[in-house]
């Protein structure tokens, strides 16, 4: 594992999925496009653009197709859309998403929530989209999320070595990407690196997403145990939106921009331009129609110094 602490972090923005599918004011196809196309433009690598799930269980995102097929796509961005089963990845295909991310929880409650099946159920589904996405017209990359790997809001503690057995389970069936998501903000740093070098054993660094919620405070003090750990991609949303909307008191993801500000403050590269991404992250309040948990679009960076009051200058 390489323990340079300057290798740079990658962020992988996730707004306009896990941060609109919350969201109680509809958000304008349009509107979704012109975000996705603003993120396009500061840098980013990854952009989960959408999902492709039941209408009547995320209403929010229910147009992901028109999404996909109307947003510009920047030149080395991988544009992911997150699937349940096999029918979402049909859509997901159809619109031309380059890497699919499933989802299944580690705790069997939050699953059942979530998806209205059983891990098991989740998993075969998994088995029949890696043989859709064998045969697609394209080459499509295959990610696959432990959702409440940390914590879950029905059941608690989530045994750590079920977390590592799913991850085993997701490469072993042929899916590359693994990420590991703390969705309602359960984890604490010291549990987060002992997960971190467990499933480094198994799934190369360029392989591991961590996705973490602030619900309790701890998100990015989470992303740098993680980071100390020898993880290096994250997942994290303009303004610190979202939530899963089947996990109670679930709150938003890490902000993005308060995520890229620490790292360029600690000089981790990232590749990621704060100026744009604050500026950007300014115009969420207009489009979700409340106020957004981001901090450092609020307080401007480090080095937006303000003129001194001209008291000072008498004493
Ligand atoms: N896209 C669009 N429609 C879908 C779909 C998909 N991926 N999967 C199922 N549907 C439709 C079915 O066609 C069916 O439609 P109909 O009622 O018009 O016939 C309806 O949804 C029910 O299908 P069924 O397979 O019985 O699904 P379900 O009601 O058991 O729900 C999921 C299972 C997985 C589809 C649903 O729970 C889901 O979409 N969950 C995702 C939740 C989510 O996104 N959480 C946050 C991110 S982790
Ligand atoms: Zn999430």
């Amino acid at each position: 594992m390489n323990r340079d602490h300057n290798e740079p972090l990658i962020v992988q923005e996730v707004a306009p999925r896990d941060g609109l599918q919350i969201e109680k004011q509809w958000v304008e196809t349009e509107d979704k496009i012109a975000l996705i196309d603003g993120l396009s433009t500061c840098g980013f690598t990854r952009i989960e653009a959408g999902s492709f799930v039941s209408p009547k269980a995320i209403p929010a995102l229910r147009d992901g197709d028109a999404v996909f097929n109307g947003i510009r796509r920047g030149q080395g961005v991988t544009y992911v859309a997150l699937v349940p089963n096999v029918k979402g990845a049909q859509r997901a295909i159809a619109a031309s998403a380059d890497e699919l991310n499933l989802v299944m929880s580690a705790s069997q409650t939050h699953n059942r929530a979530n998806m209205r099946m059983s891990c098991e159920s989740s998993l075969a589904g998994f088995g029949d989209v890696v043989q859709l996405v064998r045969n697609a017209p394209y080459p499509v990359s295959l990610n696959a999320t432990v959702a409440t790997a940390f914590g879950c809001p029905f059941e608690g503690r989530i045994d750590e070595e079920r977390v590592v057995s799913i991850a085993r389970t997701y490469r072993e069936m042929g899916i590359a990407g693994i990420t590991l998501a703390d969705t309602t903000g359960m984890a604490n740093p010291r549990q987060v690196a002992r997960l971190v070098a467990r499933v480094l054993e198994l799934v190369p660094a360029a392989d591991l997403t961590l996705h973490f919620h602030n619900t309790r405070g701890l998100g990015l003090a989470n992303v740098l145990a993680a980071y100390d750990a020898g993880a290096r991609r994250f997942d994290a949303a303009l303004g610190g939106l979202g939530g899963c909307p089947f996990a109670p008191g679930a709150s938003g993801n890490i902000c993005t921009e308060d995520l890229v500000n620490m790292c360029e403050e600690m000089g981790i590269p990232t590749g990621v331009d704060l100026q744009k991404l604050i500026a950007l992250s300014r115009t969420l309040p207009a489009l979700v129609g409340h106020e957004v948990s981001g901090q450092v679009a609020k307080a401007g960076r480090n080095c937006d110094l303000h003129p001194a009051p001209e008291y000072v200058r008498t004493i």
